[in-house]
């Protein structure tokens, strides 16, 4: 597996540091929002942490529906830019490589996110993190882990409106972008992870996302609740 590569740490790095001048235009996803909404979360007064926090939309649809914003992301003018342009509290934003350190973080939280980050962190870093996020998460807190379970890509040209999966995609062995060292990992790995860190796991659904630039390619997203 390409994340026991011994300077596996070190091109995460580098990759998102490359990316932390760039402008996203992202939205808020969602398959999550719908996902914390049937959990009947109430966001009034709650305190909710977003571990790569990307360009910060998922917080700020958090923050509209009343809940204090923290996150925790690797790139620092990300965090400052963010900060700044919503005219939020810079304590509440931590600034950390995972791969190297987890925050000294004081409080604890009523919902945590890890959404499209956690397979950035080394193999021998992922059971220290769950354990990290389980001590800062409130008794009766969730904390929702989404990553992507596999791409497919279009094998035959498909008709017009035509869905089929399983007719027209084939599984893809890696991730579609070379260079973004993303590790899909196994269903099976998650699940051994999850037992180890004694979380359980309240909600496991999938959505799949067919807006990539390359419309040859379909993205299967897992998203799971886990809870005390
Ligand atoms: C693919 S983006 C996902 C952003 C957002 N959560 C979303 O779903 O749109 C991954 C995020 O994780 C951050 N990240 C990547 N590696 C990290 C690390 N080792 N430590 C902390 N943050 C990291 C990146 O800076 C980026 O904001």
């Amino acid at each position: 597996m390409s994340n026991i590569k011994k300077n596996y740490k070190k091109i995460v790095s580098k990759y998102w540091q490359k990316t932390d001048s760039l402008i996203d235009a992202s939205v808020p996803n969602e398959t999550l929002i719908r996902l914390i909404g049937n959990l009947k979360f109430k966001y009034k007064r709650k305190r909710v942490l977003d571990v790569g926090i990307g360009d910060g939309a998922n917080l700020i649809e958090f923050k509209k529906r009343g809940a204090s914003i923290f996150g925790i992301d690797i790139r620092k003018k990300k965090i400052f830019d963010f900060c700044k342009k919503n005219y939020l509290p810079r304590k509440n934003f931590y600034i950390s490589d995972l791969n190297y350190n987890f925050p000294k973080i004081k409080r604890n939280f009523d919902l945590i996110i890890c959404k499209d980050t956690f397979y950035y962190l080394d193999y021998n870093r992922q059971l220290p993190f769950l354990k990290f996020c389980k001590k800062i998460l409130n008794q009766k807190g969730y904390f929702v882990l989404q990553f992507i379970q596999a791409e497919l890509k279009e094998k035959k040209k498909k008709k017009l409106f035509d869905y089929s999966l399983s007719k027209n995609f084939k599984k893809e062995k890696k991730y579609h972008e070379k260079n973004n060292p993303v590790n899909i990992l196994t269903f099976g790995r998650i699940k051994n992870l999850i037992n180890a860190s004694k979380f359980k796991l309240k909600v496991n659904i999938f959505d799949v996302s067919t807006h990539l630039k390359n419309k040859k390619f379909v993205t299967v997203n897992r998203y799971l609740v886990l809870s005390h």
